[in-house]
């Protein structure tokens, strides 16, 4: 199998709860709305990839229940090929999430089955590995798996982005320098360094070290500033477009799983990640997390503009 974008990472239901506030302990609130959907940020990634017509797979657990049987119906709605998409022992993955009057969002994960991808399974599916034009990495599975897979994307001469969302403080900077695209944001990214990232002077130094280390493209996305993209001897700062946010849930998967996408077109890294910043905004104007994301045609016919692809 050919593929244009190949996602390694997790899949998750998401419990979406609207609230006014949260309870404080022993407290019971009423919420105003609930929503359940598929996310998880390696599925996001993939179908955001995907409806924008990406030939995209997909390596990945889901637990051995209903869960389980409805996130493989979703991918196969979304066209992603499943191959690589296995069913594990434990329970699916699962994230209750609260989305304030705000928009502003806080999460819970249970990664279940999203842990049993360990390195090994990698082994199993080399060959969608080899046959990709990008490799995309996030940590919601364990960080061996993701060495892992840097490694063998390195090995097949395969580019490779990592996402490391959400955060992890045991990330091992020996392997993130490995990696063709990381994408930070500026407290990761001083995590990492143990660089200040207070100004965009010290961001810039911050990134500009992870370059020397071996990264090839540093992407640290910077809230409503944009992203910063450093290359050696290159760089631009790449400006979010401006919207009324209503849900912002998974707007950083959009973000990463469209990337992906029009770097797999043939774009240029500046390029892509304009149109990654325009892809992202219409997320977050509605609500849900995958069930937010435009297909191509509606992304086309909302942004009314034959610069956004
Ligand atoms: O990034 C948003 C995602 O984080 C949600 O879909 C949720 O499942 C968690 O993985
Ligand atoms: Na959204």
């Amino acid at each position: 199998t050919k593929s244009d974008v190949l996602v390694i990472g997790s899949n998750m239901i998401d419990l979406i709860t609207y609230i006014d506030r949260m309870p404080v302990e022993g407290e019971t609130v009423e919420a105003p709305d609930f929503q359940m959907g598929f996310g998880g940020k390696g599925a996001n990634q993939a179908v955001a990839a995907s409806r924008l017509g990406s030939k995209v797979s997909f390596i990945s657990m889901v637990g051995n229940d209903t869960f389980g049987k409805q996130q493989l119906a979703n991918f196969k709605e979304n066209h992603i090929d499943t191959t690589g998409v296995g069913i594990g022992t434990k329970s699916s993955g699962a994230a209750p999430i609260f989305v304030d009057p705000t928009s502003d969002n806080r999460i819970l994960i249970i990664k279940g089955a999203n842990n049993e991808l360990t390195p090994e399974v990698l082994d199993k599916y080399v060959d969608l590995i080899k046959n990709t034009k990008i490799i995309v990495l996030q940590q919601e599975i364990p960080l061996e798996t993701n060495y892992h897979a840097i490694d063998l994307a390195n090995q097949f001469g395969v580019p490779v982005l990592l996402n490391p969302a959400p955060a992890n403080k045991d990330l091992d900077i020996n392997h993130v320098s490995k990696v063709d695209f990381f994408s930070p944001n500026e407290t990761e990214l001083a995590t990492l360094t143990g660089m200040p990232t207070n100004d965009m002077d010290e961001i810039k130094q911050a990134a500009k070290h992870m370059i020397t280390l071996g990264v090839k493209n540093m992407m640290v996305t910077l809230g409503s500033k944009g992203v910063l993209w450093v290359a050696k001897d290159r760089g631009e700062l790449i400006p979010a477009v401006k919207v009324k946010a209503v849900d912002t849930t998974g707007a950083g998967d959009s973000f990463i799983g469209s990337f992906a996408h029009y770097f797999a077109q043939g774009e240029d890294v500046p390029t892509a990640l304009k149109h990654a910043n325009q892809y992202a905004a219409i997320t977050v104007t509605r609500r849900g997390t995958q069930k937010s994301y435009p297909t191509w045609d509606e992304m086309k016919a909302l942004s009314g503009s034959s610069s956004v692809r």
